[in-house]
């Protein structure tokens, strides 16, 4: 990136790494939404219920994320890649078939929320070597959001 503006937002326009990095996220994001859907539709058993409306809070924040993520893309001047197979093929998200068990469910869900991680938190830090604040903020709101949704997840899975 260019270090002679001290215009952040200008500067981070000219790295590609934290577009596509965003694009990843983004990626990884809708992966993990229609995986997470998945869930939401199969799951059965005693805890039904709970880890149904679970599965539907995570889902719907994920909704709402990928439309920030995509416009953060727009803002920075450049393109958000979408549809389901360019998505797929970006994401390389490791995929579960239902129907499967309440833990099987929940301990996949932990498996692709860390992989988002790993991207986010890439991309956060990019953002931050490029001064571009905006997007370094963005990732730190969806990390805080996967954080806490791990915990939970994780909660679930403790005996
Ligand atoms: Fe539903």
């Amino acid at each position: 990136m260019s270090t002679t503006t001290n215009t952040p937002a200008t500067g981070a326009k000219k790295d590609t790494r934290i577009v596509d990095g965003l694009n990843l996220v983004l990626a990884d994001s809708y992966a993990l939404m229609a995986l997470t859907h998945l869930a939401h539709w199969n799951v059965e058993g005693p805890d039904f219920f709970p880890l149904h409306k679970a599965f539907q809070e995570q889902y719907e924040d994920l909704f709402e994320a990928v439309d920030e993520v995509a416009e953060r893309v727009r803002a920075l001047d450049a393109y958000a890649i979408g549809g389901l197979g360019t998505l797929a093929r970006v994401a390389q998200m490791d995929e579960f078939k239902a129907p499967m068990t309440q833990k099987d469910y929940v301990a996949a869900l932990v498996v692709a929320h860390e992989k988002v991680v790993d991207d986010a938190t890439r991309t956060r830090d990019q953002a931050g070597e490029a001064s571009d604040l905006e997007t370094q903020d963005l990732m730190i709101k969806r990390l805080q959001s996967h954080e806490k949704t791990l915990w939970m997840l994780k909660s679930y899975l403790k005996p």
